[in-house]
């Protein structure tokens, strides 16, 4: 197998790298060379103390990482492959009560009860609510003509969701979105000096949630938190794992879901006959091209349990497999004409949600359901919303996230 030519200390964890957009070319080449790769990062630059980890780029073999728990755990050195400077190893340990971070049979449990929270029904309860929210939510931002679109429009629904979803009250809500916000700014130049922001809201966020669950043990309600905590078939969640569950939840369901709506009006304003056929057809398909071309969550890893061989490469027990889902969900073996943005795409078998294993996105449901809601209001009440200036992105390599992109919303330029 060739290598690819790429510079020495060249790292696909380099925020750098994803300034613009997906790193499409570099993927491509590894794709066609070297297909799982081993990435020196000699001076163990992600904290993990070793010197590296293996990039793994085509559909087929992210999806067997995925679907094999017992070979590739999640849990033994989490499943992010490089953090901010903050990184320590206390922090990896906090992290692994984590649903995302925890191996079967234990994930299997937890999964199931959950799981309850996520049922179509349970999805299908949100619609009328969250329908009311987009629309409102896009009339707010119509009436001051041109603005952020992620601040106006894209940042609330995912947060409102999931409040909706675990029964947040309304009066609560403003912490929470701050909480959120805040942790999740890690690798961002405005807060990388002052890792301790993150953190402190995290713990926050994890004293409040497990103070709900205190709350509805002691008084149940017609709420999700009051079915997770109390007793069922499947068990219950103690009040510590409720807590970790809504850290799980602000983290993944909140930033993604803005992401992928904010990705999705842009690669519509940038394909102006897709937002046409959009208008025009609201096909079922739009949402999953939204996530395969966007790929809100670029990287997910693993840790080898053993021995063992993937796509035809050696990989020892104990190293770091990385799952690069912005290079599979453009695998030019599974996707016609990857690069195009194609609503109408059908099948669509992307990884934007993960390659199917037991972590499996939970909200994956609640996510269509959401950039569904979102773009039928924007349809109906700005058809014209235009591109003022090109987006502002997170410095990120895990997150494919824009922090700012200033649109018309009436398609008119702002006075001035
Ligand atoms: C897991 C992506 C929205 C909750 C994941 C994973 C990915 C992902 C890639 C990991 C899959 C794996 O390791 O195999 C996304 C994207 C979203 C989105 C792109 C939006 C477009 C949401 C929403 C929620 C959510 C709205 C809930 C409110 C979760 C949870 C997990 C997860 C709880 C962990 C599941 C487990 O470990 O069992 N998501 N997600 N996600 N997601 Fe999402």
């Amino acid at each position: 197998m060739t290598c690819p030519v790429f510079p020495p200390g060249f790292d696909f964890t380099d925020p750098e790298l994803y300034t613009d957009r997906l790193p499409l070319a570099e993927f491509a080449e590894l794709r066609r060379t070297a297909p799982v790769w081993w990435n020196e990062q000699p001076h163990g630059l992600a904290g993990f103390g070793d010197d590296g980890y293996w990039v793994v780029t085509r559909h087929a073999d992210v999806k067997e990482v995925s679907t094999r728990p017992d070979v590739f755990s999640a849990n033994a050195k989490g499943t992010i492959i490089r953090f901010g400077p903050d990184m320590q190893p206390e922090n990896l340990e906090g992290l692994k009560h984590l649903l995302i971070n925890i191996d079967p049979p234990e994930h299997t449990r937890l999964r199931q009860i959950v799981q309850r929270g996520f049922t179509p029904r349970a999805i299908n309860a949100l619609k009328a609510a969250l329908t009311g929210r987009a629309e409102r939510i896009v009339a707010e931002a119509k009436t001051k003509g041109s603005g952020d679109f992620v601040v106006d429009v894209a940042c609330e629904l995912p947060l409102q969701a999931i409040a909706e979803l675990i029964g947040v009250p309304q009066e609560d809500r403003g912490k929470i979105f701050e909480w959120s916000n805040r942790m999740l700014a890690y690798d961002d130049p405005e807060y990388v000096d002052r890792p301790e922001v993150g953190r402190q809201a995290s713990a926050e966020l994890l004293g409040y949630a497990m103070g709900l669950a205190e709350e509805r043990k002691a008084c149940p309600m017609p709420d999700i938190v009051t079915k997770l905590v109390h007793a069922s078939e499947e068990g219950s969640l103690s009040s510590d794992e409720f807590g970790f569950f809504v850290l799980v939840l602000a983290v993944a369901g909140n930033e993604t879901t803005r992401n992928a709506i904010t990705h999705g009006m842009h690669a519509f304003l940038k394909n102006p006959e897709q937002w046409e056929l959009y208008k025009a057809t609201r096909p079922d398909t739009a949402a999953d091209e939204i996530v395969r071309y966007s790929t809100p969550v670029m990287s997910f890893q693993r840790t080898a349990t053993r021995d063992t061989v993937l796509g035809g490469q050696e990989i020892k027990a104990g190293q770091r497999v990385g799952m690069f889902y912005g290079s599979a969900n453009f695998d030019p073996d599974v996707f016609a004409d990857p690069e195009a943005f194609d609503i109408t795409r059908a099948p669509n078998p992307h990884l934007g949600f993960g390659g199917g294993g037991p972590h499996f996105c939970l909200g994956a449901n609640l996510a269509r359901l959401e950039i569904n809601l979102m773009f039928e209001a924007i349809a109906d009440a700005m058809p014209d919303i235009s591109l003022l200036a090109e987006p502002r992105r997170l410095r990120s390599s895990w997150i494919n996230g824009i922090k700012e992109m200033r649109v018309s919303y009436d398609g008119t330029a702002p006075a001035g």
